[in-house]
This record gives structure tokens, sequence and C-alpha cells, in this order.
């Protein structure tokens, strides 16, 4: 048997209501806030994350499933108008399909084709960084080729312009000739990553499709993110966020307390609509880029004396990036960074001042939360606000989401700059958080209706005719004995069940039957749709 893999999983009905419930009460609140959706891909390159999100953090360097892009079967079509343009001699070619030739499995990238120039035959092979290996490929095609009675010259076209002595060595010895070319955009190989968030993706978006001609941007999202972190109870590798973004010019007041505050406000609405009270916000201020060179600084001199009795990773961090020493779990690790400088202690005149503006708003419009100064997040971009909401129920996975500002993202990225707040919620923990059960939550058939022998048709229409009304209706079969009828009927969790038989297609009045009273009527056919709603 075929499995999941592991760190994934199938949502299943009935769990899946619960999955609506939420995503139905997640549109309704943002959209009172004015948030629309945006939708990005699932995958980027792989350097928007290492950029963004930062080379140094845990999801770069460690939880990305990252790939090698390489020529797709359909790019075949470039390289052929290329060769044409560039070998007008060239008579007939043909690709050499790497799955028949078995050259997949060993491993090859990049297309190689079999030409005819005008009577003889070349092997010619495209790769932007060939290696000793590709000549190898192209001597088993030539080889190949050789039993099919041509003698094919041997053509390796670099697109990269440079090819390393080894692989010049191995091409002469095989009488490979080599031609290099520099191509303008040509099919490079691309690194590409699954994304392991989303904010990265939509101030990608921003940039491209300047966004800041709007203003303010208030954009969420609802989907999947992969990282490849260790299961567990909440932890997953495909796991689903439900986030949003504000972001635009200094202008348009993205830079305003009164956007953090908002944000605050409507996550703690949310929750509160769901049915989630038992939360905590934990709030933090990371300063501005300035305050954080200096902290590190600090930091660096704190960690100097005491790193070597830290683990592998915080020695690591205590020299590239010792912010990152805060997302240690290493339990030996933790009484050191107990005695650690506080971000807090290294902020600007305008942070703190900042940083007091949102505490002020949200102790006006009465939304608690709790000051933690260890909070830093595992991301780089973040700057000024900070924040968690944790929920005691979660165990150790309890973080439903987590946010920030991010205020130089867009410049990182090579846009205008364009400070922005945000936040992801975890649907999977969310999920687990709900006091609702599946079953309180799903909406089971109003009616089933039960066709007599040979009465589908019939039975089809009344059906049609109910569903039209927005009830749910769940439609049997008329191979079914009355008996088997009631009990899928009842399987089903229908409210009633309704008997579609010759004479009650006769009389255009059907048997209606409440399956949990067994009170039975007999309705005409225009009052189906009010009897069974209850009016
Ligand atoms: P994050 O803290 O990395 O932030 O993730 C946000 C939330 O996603 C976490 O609090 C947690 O609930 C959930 N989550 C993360 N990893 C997993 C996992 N492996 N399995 C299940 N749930 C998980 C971000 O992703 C930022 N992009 C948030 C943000 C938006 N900041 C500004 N804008």
């Amino acid at each position: 048997m075929i499995k999941a893999v592991r760190g994934t999983r199938d949502l299943l009905p009935p769990e899946t209501a619960l999955w609506n419930f939420v995503e139905a009460a997640v549109r309704d609140v943002f959209r009172a806030y004015n948030f629309q959706e945006i939708r990005t891909p699932i995958f980027e390159s792989t350097e928007l994350f290492a950029r963004g999100v930062g080379e140094e953090t845990d999801i770069v360097a460690k939880e990305m499933y990252t790939w090698e892009d390489g020529a797709d079967p359909a790019d075949f079509a470039i390289y052929k108008e290329w060769m044409t343009r560039n070998f007008p001699e060239i008579g007939s070619y043909k690709n050499i399909d790497p799955e028949a030739t078995g050259l997949r499995q060993r491993g090859l990238s990049g297309p190689i084709f079999l030409a005819n120039f005008s009577g003889h035959y070349s092997v010619i092979k495209f790769k932007y960084g060939p290696t000793a290996q590709d000549i190898g490929e192209m001597i088993q095609v030539g080889e190949r080729s050789k039993d099919e009675g041509v003698r094919p010259k041997l053509h390796l076209v670099t697109l990269s312009g440079t090819v390393h002595d080894g692989v010049r060595a191995r091409a002469q010895d095989a009488g490979v000739k080599i031609e290099e070319l520099t191509i303008e955009n040509f099919l490079r190989p691309q690194f590409l990553t699954l994304r392991p968030e989303n904010t990265a993706g939509v101030v990608r978006a921003y940039i491209q499709h300047d966004l800041q001609q709007n203003g303010l941007n208030k954009l969420y999202y609802i989907g999947p993110q992969f990282r490849r972190e260790r299961p567990q109870k909440g932890r997953y590798r495909q796991f689903y966020q439900i986030g949003a973004e504000v972001i635009g010019p200094p202008s348009s007041g993205s830079e305003s307390p009164a956007r953090d505050a908002e944000l605050l406000e409507m996550l703690a609405t949310l929750l509160d609509r769901l049915g989630i009270t038992d939360w905590n916000l934990e709030l933090n201020s990371v300063g501005t880029p300035a305050d954080r060179a200096k902290f590190n600084e600090a930091l660096r001199k704190a960690l100097d004396p005491v790193k070597d009795k830290m683990c592998g990773d915080c020695q690591r961090r205590a020299v590239t990036n010792p912010l990152r020493v805060f997302d240690c779990k290493v339990p030996e690790d933790q009484p050191i960074i107990e005695t650690l400088p506080r971000i807090i202690q290294f902020l600007s005149e305008d942070a703190r001042k900042h940083f007091d503006a949102v505490q002020e708003i949200l102790t006006k419009v009465g939304v608690r939360f709790s000051l933690n100064d260890r909070l830093v997040r595992g991301l780089d971009y973040y700057t000024r606000t900070a924040f968690e909401f944790t929920h005691g129920a979660l165990g150790a996975q309890n973080a439903i989401l987590g946010g920030g500002r991010y205020d130089g993202l867009s410049e990182a990225l090579g846009g205008p700059a364009a400070p922005g707040i945000g936040f992801a919620i975890g649907e999977d923990r969310l999920v687990m958080s709900l006091k609702e059960t599946a079953e309180g939550v799903l909406r089971k058939p109003d009616v089933y209706v039960a066709p007599m022998a040979g009465m589908n048709g019939e039975a089809a229409k009344l059906a049609h005719e109910l569903r039209r009304h927005d009830l749910v209706v769940e439609l049997g079969d008329d191979t079914f004995r009355l008996k088997k009828s009631f009990e899928a009927a009842t399987k089903a969790g229908a409210k009633y069940i309704l008997i579609v038989g010759e004479n009650e297609v006769k009389a255009d009045a059907f048997a209606v039957k409440n399956l949990e009273t067994g009170e039975q009527v007999q309705v005409a056919r225009g009052d189906l749709a009010a009897r069974i709603r209850g009016a």
C-alpha cells in the first residue's frame, strides 16, 4: 500500500467541515476589515526565500524543499528554433528521448539532439554548466547512433561560457567539439522551492505588479506551506496557513501603529468568533535595523565567553546571526540564553514610541496582551512589532499564529520602500484548538429522497426541485428496498425521508417521515420545501 508521505496527511470528511467552518469565518471577519484575497504560486525561486526570510534562519538553512528545475520537454521547441537559426544547413534532427535511452536514470539533464547536417550527423547537447558526465552521455548517444548506421560528430553547446579544464580534457579525448555561447535569458537551470511561508511571495507580487499604486494593500491568503521539520503533533511538513499582509508606500500610512493594533484586534475578534477564548497574545518589539545592529553587537560580546558551552547551532549563530540564538530549543542552553541582553534595551526613541502607541490602542480597544522580551521570531525580515498568539491546549507546538512588521523586506527584494505588517495562523493548530466538533458544524441532509422500483427519474426530478430551495438532499436508488432506504437515510443523518412511488407521483403528493420523531405526513409537491425546512 502506498501511504501519504511522512509529515503530510489527508483531511477527510467530516473533519473537513471544521476547516470549512474556520475558513468561512475567516473570510467573513477579514471582509469586515476590508481585506482582499491574494493567491500566489506554491513554488517560487529559491532566491526569494534566501533573501526574504534569511539564509541563517532554520527555515532556509534546513527546512526547505528545493530542487533544480532542468529543461522541460516543452522547452525543446526553443532549442530547435535556436538550432535552425544557428545551423541553417541543418537537414533534420530528432530529440533523443532521455526516458527511452535510459539516460534519465543516470541523471541526464539538458536536451540532447541527434541532428543531420547536410548528410552527416551530429549529436548536440545543450548544457548550462557542462560536466564530464555530459560528455559521457554524448558518447553513449553517439554509440547508439552507430547501431543505426550513422557516425555522428559530437557538439557540446555550453550556455554559460565556462567549461572547467577537466571537462575540456575529457571532451578532447572523446573528440567532442565544444561551442560556447552566451544567450540572453536562455534556459538556465533554476532553483525552485516549495514555499515555506507566504510573506516573501506576497511582497514579491507587490513589487512585480507595482501594487504601490493602490496605496495601502490589505491582502489575505489561505493555503499550504512546506517545511521539512521533524513531524509531531501540531507540526507537519505540509501545513496550512491563513495569513494577511498590510503593505504600502509610507505615504499610505503603512507604518502607523494604528495598522499594527488593527491587525491584532482583528485576530482577537477572529479567535473570539471561533469560540477560542484562552489565547495569550505575546508582544515584543525587535527594533529598527539600526537598533538590531547594536543589539547584535552586544549579543556577540555576551555570547563570546559562553558560546563554547552551547550547542553547535548556537556556536555558529553566535558568529553569523546572534539574534537566532533565541530560536534555540536545546534545554541545556536555556539558562545561558536567559542571561543574554534583550532587544528591548536597545530600542531607539522612535521604535519605543511606535511600540508604546501600539500598546495604547490595544488597551483602548480591549485586546489583552503580555510583553515577552525573548520573542524574536524565526524569520529575519522582522522590524519593530513582533507577536505570537499561543494557546495552552496545544502542547509543545503552542503558537497558533505569529507575525510582525517587515518594514525593509520590499527593499531587500529590490522593490520600493513599502513598510508592512502581517501574520500567519497555523490552520492545522487553529482547527485543533476549536471546541466545536465536526459533527457540530456539519450540515447533514435535510431530506433523503427514496425512489421505489422504477422511480429513479421521478426522484431525481424531485431532488432537483428541492435542491433549488437550498435544501441538502441525498438521493437514493430504486433498487433499494424500503428498509434499505431507511437505513441509508439514517446513516446519512437525514432529518426526513421522502418516498417516491407511482401512487405518490400520480397524486402529486408525497409521504414525508421525520426520522427523529417517526411522524409521517402526506405533503403536496408544492409545499414540500417549506415543510422540510420546518417553516
Ligand atoms: P511562522 O511563525 O513561521 O510565521 O508561522 C506562522 C504559524 O504557522 C505558526 O505560528 C504555526 O501556527 C504555523 N506553523 C509553522 N510551521 C508549522 C508546521 N510545520 N506545522 C504546522 N503549523 C506550522 C510565518 O510564516 C510568517 N510568514 C508570518 C508573517 C506574515 N509575518 C508577517 N506576515
